[in-house]
């Protein structure tokens, strides 16, 4: 399920997780909703996505509760939770029939706390689904020993990493990696990573934060432009780009996204964050989604394949 807030956002990253694992994967949507039919798990998908809400297995539909028929080994203990994306007020009365089926099919004891299994009852306009979850699975950030005004959230990071569609044993790049934020959550997903900056402080920062989780991405003092020495070792560019309030740019923001722009390596994956406001042709083709922070900066993310 996806929050009401940057649903598509959400959506995408699933999308995109998913796809790096298997190209096959068939996604179908409905509001506030994203059903994923492909190899990989959907632990896997939950354990990587920073924006969903709950995950779990779709098992079945149905119209009336007496049709449910969950077969599936029964738990030791479970607990059966609504989630209401209908129009309509529903109350508890779903959620208690459809326990009561299941206990008496089962026997087991229902646990509010500590289940062995959730069952989601998720309606809608037009349909309700039953789903399972056997554990609440959600994502590991790594530590930030050292931190900055100008570094973006974790949960940002993570998502930027992941709408990149690497996976394990890719190499990504980020040539102004700032603390490293990108880079400790690619590394935390098994995401070999290259950090580049400009400011020898910042260099230091990350690399003290890399050394708090015991990672060993690389970390480079230069210009932005050194990423070409490594373009034959990088499966993609993950960055943030200077937004010229807080963080240190080396030219005025804008010429730098522009230069920037125009050394990317043809058929490298681009996703950059940027201050909205910094807008350049060469993004007009990018997905771009957008996340308010304050009055004074609305952060753009821009995807290039
Ligand atoms: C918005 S900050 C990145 C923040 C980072 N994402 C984080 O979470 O900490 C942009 C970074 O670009 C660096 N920078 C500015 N101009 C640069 C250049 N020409 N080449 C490389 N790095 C540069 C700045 O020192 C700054 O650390």
């Amino acid at each position: 399920m996806l929050p009401s807030q940057h649903e598509e956002l959400a959506r995408d990253e699933i999308t995109s997780i998913s796809k790096s694992y298997d190209t096959k994967t068939r996604v179908q949507s409905s509001p506030r909703l994203v059903f994923v039919e492909s190899k990989v798990s959907w632990k896997k998908i939950a354990s990587r996505s920073t924006f969903s809400r709950y995950s779990g297995e779709i098992l079945d539909t149905f119209e009336d509760s007496s049709q449910i028929d969950l077969s599936i080994t029964k738990p030791e203990s479970f607990v059966c939770r609504t989630i209401n994306l209908s129009s309509k007020k529903i109350g508890t009365s779903l959620e208690r029939q459809v326990g009561g089926i299941l206990k008496k099919k089962w026997d087991s004891q229902v646990s509010l706390s500590n289940p062995h299994l959730t069952v989601y009852v998720i309606v809608t306009d037009d349909k309700k689904y039953l789903g399972i979850a056997d554990n609440i699975v959600t994502p590991v950030h790594p530590i930030k020993s050292v931190k900055h005004p100008h570094e973006i959230d974790m949960k940002l990071g993570r998502c930027v990493v992941n709408l990149s569609q690497l996976n394990e044993g890719k190499t990504l790049c980020d040539p102004f990696c700032g603390t490293g934020t990108i880079l400790l959550e690619a590394e935390s997903m098994g995401i070999n990573a290259i950090g580049i900056d400009y400011d020898k402080i910042m260099c230091k920062i990350t690399s003290k934060n890399l050394a708090a989780n015991g990672f060993r991405s690389r970390v480079i003092n230069s210009q932005y432009n050194k990423m070409l020495d490594f373009k034959d070792e990088i499966d993609g560019i993950v960055t943030d780009l200077p937004y010229g309030i807080s963080s240190r740019s080396s030219i005025p923001p804008q010429r730098l996204v522009k230069d920037f722009l125009s050394i990317i390596p043809k058929r490298k994956k681009l996703v950059m964050v940027y201050k909205k406001g910094l807008e350049v042709e060469e993004m007009n083709k990018a997905k771009k989604y957008e996340i308010y922070r304050h009055k004074s900066l609305t952060r753009v993310i821009g995807v290039l394949s």
